[in-house]
């Protein structure tokens, strides 16, 4: 009789595995078909250097660093990497952060003359205990680590932040150096298509693994010392490979206030789609400041774990470029609420 249990029990057991097999290989096989997702129209670039590694079977973390790189790099991009425009006082300083498929993160804040922060974060990440370095001692552990120091400074960026000095009022409140009716050096408004900020960069490689990254030179003539969203992990960036992945862009401060990027992936926990998890975070920021969001913009980005993305921003002119095996320079303009 207990044979015959024994056996009733394993049969049961394995006729329990026939039926549980095709359903994860099911999963298995969505989970590998990899994508890289990127805030703005600069994504498109950053996304093309991300597929060089993600098509080849590469590991998302890997992917998302080299993608971050591309804006960080190039000297028309002036709100992220070498060429951002500097704060206040002249200074360029910048922000990143760094996250991988096991929960493994690093960042840095308010680091100056470091060309590749999104770099410096991963070896914060990798080389030590830590998760976020700031300012001075970010630029020391960047140079013991053989990263270049140089001037960042740019003479177009320092030509618009002379003329900035020339007209600023100094308002520190979240986006008060650019009003929406005040022409940005960029030829924009802060938080328009020609004003953006702030490259999220988000990847699922073919092993069905997440990582994310995000760098930004934050907002232009801020504050010195000033730190937003980007390199605070849950703020701006946030990676659960068992769930999904978020980033952020725009005011950091309304960002930080209601940990976005950790909110969206919650959502997604919960079963909303990407996009749906965007727009809640988004209308989250807009209850807090029912009255003072017409000249703020913040926009989400998420892709879960199945590779399905979405986003959602305050304003129109948010946008998120994706590339996968199907499509390699798309640019999808957000929902926004208003
Ligand atoms: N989202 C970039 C910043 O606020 O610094």
């Amino acid at each position: 009789m207990a044979d015959r249990r024994t056996f009733l029990k394993d049969s049961i057991l394995a006729s329990s595995l026939l039926l549980a097999t095709p359903a994860r290989a099911t999963a298995a096989v969505k989970r590998a078909s990899a994508r890289v997702v990127s805030t703005w129209d600069f994504g498109v670039a950053a996304n093309a250097a991300a597929w060089e590694i993600l098509s080849k079977g590469g590991r998302a973390l890997d992917a998302v660093e080299a993608g971050a790189r591309v804006p960080e790099q190039d000297l028309r991009n002036h709100s992220v990497g070498r060429a951002g425009y500097p704060d206040r006082d002249g200074r360029v300083t910048l922000d990143a952060s760094i996250m991988d498929e096991h929960g493994n993160c690093g960042a840095v804040a308010a680091i100056e003359h470091i060309a590749h922060p999104i770099s410096v974060a991963r070896r914060v990440m990798e080389k030590t205990p830590h998760v976020l370095l700031v300012g001075d001692g970010a630029l020391q552990f960047a140079i013991e680590q053989g990263f270049a120091k140089e001037d960042l400074l740019t003479p177009e960026s320092e030509t618009a932040w002379r003329a900035w000095l020339k007209t600023a009022h100094y308002d520190p409140v979240a986006n008060s150096e650019v009003k929406s009716d005040q022409a940005t050096p960029a030829g924009g408004v802060r938080g328009d298509a020609r004003n953006h900020d702030t490259i999220g960069m988000l990847a699922l490689d073919a092993h069905g693994n997440l990582s994310g990254a995000c760098t930004t030179s934050g907002m232009a003539w801020k504050l010195h010392g000033r730190v937003g969203d980007s390199p605070i992990i849950g703020a701006g960036l946030y990676v659960d490979n068992d769930v999904g992945a978020a980033t952020s862009t725009g005011v950091g401060e309304e960002v930080i206030r209601n940990v976005g990027s950790f909110l969206v992936v919650e959502l997604m926990r919960q079963g909303r789609s990407p996009e749906d998890a965007c727009r809640e975070a988004v209308a989250r920021i807009i209850k807090r400041k029912p009255h003072g969001v017409k000249d703020l913009q913040v926009g989400f980005l998420a892709l879960n774990r199945h590779g399905d993305a979405g986003a959602w921003a305050i304003q129109k002119g948010f946008s998120y470029a994706v590339c996968d095996a199907s499509k390699q320079d798309a640019l999808i303009p957000a929902k926004s609420t208003f």
